[in-house]
């Protein structure tokens, strides 16, 4: 089981005040010691947050798994062939959106998304596609030859009644097995809402951020971290 943090919002902080500090690398070494097995930042076209000094750095820093969640632009094929992270997560990005609004839409994509990948995985990265829990997503994601899916969770984390889409993600995740895709998990996720997700087998990993970095403030960072690891342990 894969825990990535994704620590945007420590760099959202920083660039609050345009200052050097919280410095996301830094954040990145109390997330590896709390015990995470990755990082995860989202490098925006506007630059936000995550700036390419910060993934140069995160580069030298993380030696287990660096996922690199970006659009699909030909500005960012370059940056991700430059600095080389373990994995690239394809995302939507629309401007002014304040966090990533839906999955990619495969099946309207405006680009040879095959294509575009098959220059990432030629610089040795991993692709994966952020899609929401939809089966023909998922038939699309496997024949332009992803290497996984991260399903996106907020449709459930925002649901009132969440049972549809709890059997809705678990579908998608049963049927991406099937064809031998890995499939992860991310959006919105935090300590209690992960438990449903924990009893479907199909997912082996999870891209949180929000909900750590929050609960960070009160406890530091490596402990917010532990906290999650431990809830996902439980339920093994
Ligand atoms: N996965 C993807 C593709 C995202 O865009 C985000 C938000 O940056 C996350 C996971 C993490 O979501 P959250 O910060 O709500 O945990």
């Amino acid at each position: 089981m894969i825990l990535s943090v994704n620590i945007d919002h420590v760099a959202t902080v920083r660039q609050a005040r345009q200052e050097d500090v919280p410095d996301p690398a830094h954040a990145a070494v109390e997330v590896l010691l709390g015990g995470a097995d990755g990082i995860t930042v989202h490098l925006r076209g506007d630059r936000r947050h995550i700036q390419e000094r910060d993934l140069k750095a995160l580069r030298l820093i993380v030696k287990t798994d660096l996922n690199l969640e970006m659009a699909a632009t030909e500005e960012m094929a370059r940056i991700a062939a430059e600095v080389k992270p373990d994995r690239v997560t394809l995302v939507p990005e629309a401007p002014g959106e304040v966090t990533t609004q839906g999955g990619l839409d495969l099946l309207k994509a405006p680009q040879d998304l095959a294509q575009y990948m098959s220059g990432l995985k030629s610089n040795g990265i991993r692709v994966g596609i952020f899609i929401d829990p939809d089966m023909d997503q998922m038939k699309e994601a496997l024949r332009i030859g992803a290497a996984y899916v991260e399903i996106n969770t907020n449709a459930y984390t925002k649901a009132k009644f969440v049972r549809d889409e709890i059997i809705r993600i678990a579908r998608a995740a049963k049927a991406a097995r099937r064809e031998r895709l890995t499939v992860h998990a991310g959006h919105g996720i935090d300590y209690k809402n992960i438990l449903p997700l924990l009893n479907i087998p199909e997912i082996t990993g999870y891209s949180i951020g929000y909900a750590i970095v929050s609960r960070a403030l009160f406890v530091g960072i490596r402990q917010a971290v532990s906290e999650m690891i431990e809830i996902i342990k439980g339920a093994r």
